[in-house]
């Protein structure tokens, strides 16, 4: 059997139609996520293997997606460094202690993941065996810069003062944080890959916080080394980065697969710029919006995206972020139904 259409397009080789999943897939919007989330805490759900398969696989059977994204959090792996991590209901992530002082850096554990012990490693091989030999399997982490934003300040944030005001203070805090969750990110993601991760898509949510100058400085070599130490595994690596669009001229330059953008960019435009040297593919890119939208204006706008990128080997196709809890299930379905029938013109 050949590989699945989404790890053929991962390769940049020609697919019989255009492979897609969306960001978020598994989540709120679904009534069947909903169910099983009423009854558990998420944390709970994220740390009991056979929740966390059943909710990733929700989605995969109910529209037929060709990739599946384990249920997972990108601040899991800050847990086993000491970083106590909490959903508040309505309020989003809390973190304690703040990482804010360079003992505060060298109090963190250096933690490692065994793909026999680990939670995530187990609910892997359960999707794994249950996923169909024509889908594909994506594992996930933080990006280094966003998960040291998630470490220092505590929670989210809109203007990034606490960790902002560490990398103009105190830059070699900030980069001895940053090395440091960089080595157990790698392990996080080896461990994925071991346990059946057929792929892995790494989130820097955070990246337009940064001006270019601190992105090459801050962001870009812990993302080259976590692409370079896991190029070895040979599984693609997929780099989405939110409003990448002042950067992703820069990160195709990243030993990645695949480069997934948001839906500021110009995907059709910034492919063409890089063809013949950026990464073999592209992921991307439709407003989640277009979703709580009128359907005809929906499947115009994915059309569109389809016509512009279809011609060219090398398309994935998603959404710019993720799916949020107010989309109709059945614009969803529509979607899928669509990208899964829609031909080239030629
Ligand atoms: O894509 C998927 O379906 C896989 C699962 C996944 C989740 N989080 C589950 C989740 C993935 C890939 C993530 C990544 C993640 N988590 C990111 C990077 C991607 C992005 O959105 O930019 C970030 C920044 C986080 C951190 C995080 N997790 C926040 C800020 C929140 C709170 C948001 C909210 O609306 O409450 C979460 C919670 C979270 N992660 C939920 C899910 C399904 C909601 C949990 C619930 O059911 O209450």
């Amino acid at each position: 059997m050949d590989k699945p259409l989404f790890l053929q397009a991962c390769a940049g080789l020609p697919t019989e139609r255009v492979p897609l999943w969306i960001m978020r897939q598994a989540g709120r919007y679904l009534p069947a996520y909903r169910e099983v989330r009423a009854k558990h805490d998420f944390l709970a759900m994220c740390r009991t293997p056979e929740l966390a398969a059943e909710v990733t696989l929700q989605p995969v059977r109910e529209f037929g997606f060709d990739a599946a994204i384990i249920f997972s959090d990108i601040l899991l792996p800050l847990a086993p460094m000491g970083i106590d991590v909490q959903f508040v209901e309505g309020e989003g992530p809390r973190l304690a202690p703040q990482v804010r002082s360079r003992k505060d850096v060298e109090d963190l554990k250096d933690a490692g993941f065994d793909p026999a012990t680990c939670f995530l490693g187990k609910a892997l091989k359960i999707v794994r065996g249950e996923l169909g030999a024509d889908k594909a399997l994506i594992g996930f982490a933080g990006a280094p810069w966003t998960m040291c934003c998630y470490a220092v300040e505590g929670k989210g944030s809109r203007d990034y003062a606490a960790v902002k005001t560490m990398m103009n203070s105190e830059p070699e805090t900030l980069h001895a944080l940053l090395d440091k969750i960089t080595t157990v990110l790698v392990s996080w993601l080896r461990m994925q890959l071991e346990s059946g991760a057929d792929a892995f898509q790494v989130f820097d949510s955070w990246a337009d916080a940064l001006s270019p100058a601190d992105y090459r400085e801050f962001a870009l070599p812990y993302l080259r080394r976590i692409f370079e130490e896991l190029r070895p595994t040979g599984k693609p690596a997929i780099l989405f980065s939110r409003d990448a669009g002042a950067f992703a001229d820069e990160n195709v330059r990243l030993p990645i697969d695949v480069l997934a953008v948001d839906w500021r960019v110009d995907l059709a435009a910034l492919r063409r710029r890089h063809a013949g040297s950026g990464p073999r593919a592209y992921q991307g890119n439709l407003d989640p919006m277009t979703l709580l939208g009128d359907r005809r204006i929906l499947l115009e706008k994915a059309g569109r995206l389809l016509a512009e990128n279809v011609e060219t080997p090398g398309y994935i196709f998603n959404l710019g972020h993720g799916i949020t809890p107010p989309t109709p299930v059945e614009n969803v379905r529509a979607l899928v139904d669509f990208v899964h029938a829609f031909r080239s013109g030629k």
